[in-house]
């Protein structure tokens, strides 16, 4: 399973303005059309359910695109769950992964918060990162991922989004 990672963040590092979960405040046009490409490319995107409950109101559900769900109280949620569409859970992300192999997804798209990244950094599970930076300053919010270990990167390719100078940059993560 080929698992892509995708953040925006700020010039210093942050991917929430403070508490606030609304990052459309923030963020371009352009990387929101990015992030949109994305979205509708993936067959399988997984999040933290803070993640799920900041974008449930844009999400469109559809046949052949499964969103999960990460919560420790995956019951909580179980009047929202749609078979094959949208889960909860409570596995670990090796389990999910191997899981969803066998159920024939073969790429995920990784778009959660701080915490849910960083369970996958230190499954070593992540392959590839796409972040875009925008040309602000956000000061206070959450960093990418709250991982355990240093993860070494490598970069593919550095894409000017627009004229204020909105960076798309695409990383490979090392696994050695
Ligand atoms: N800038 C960006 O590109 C970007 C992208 C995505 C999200 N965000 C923002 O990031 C913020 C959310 O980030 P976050 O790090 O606070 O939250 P998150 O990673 O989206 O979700 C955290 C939640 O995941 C669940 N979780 C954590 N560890 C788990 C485990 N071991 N097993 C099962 N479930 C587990 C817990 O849910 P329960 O509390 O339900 O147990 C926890 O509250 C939001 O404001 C969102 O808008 C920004």
């Amino acid at each position: 399973m080929k698992i892509i990672l995708a953040m925006v963040e700020s010039v210093d590092g942050k991917t929430t303005h403070g508490d606030d979960s609304r990052v459309f405040r923030w963020t371009s046009k352009e990387d929101q059309e990015h992030f949109k490409r994305l979205v509708n490319q993936a067959k399988l995107i997984v999040m933290g359910s803070k993640t799920y409950e900041a974008a449930k109101k844009m999400l469109q559900h559809q046949p052949g695109k499964l969103r999960v769900v990460f919560t420790h109280n995956p019951e909580k949620y179980a009047d929202q769950a749609i078979p094959g569409q949208l889960e909860f859970t409570n596995e670990t992300p090796q389990v999910l992964v191997d899981r969803l192999t066998q159920q024939g997804y073969d790429e995920l798209l990784l778009a959660s918060g701080a915490q849910v990244n960083g369970l996958f950094f230190d499954a070593g599970l992540v392959d590839e990162i796409f972040l875009t930076i925008e040309p602000k300053l956000l000061g206070i919010g959450n960093p990418m991922a709250i991982q355990k270990n240093i993860i070494n990167l490598t970069l593919l390719n550095v894409e000017k989004l627009n004229e204020r100078g909105t960076l798309l940059l695409h990383y490979t993560v090392n696994k050695s």
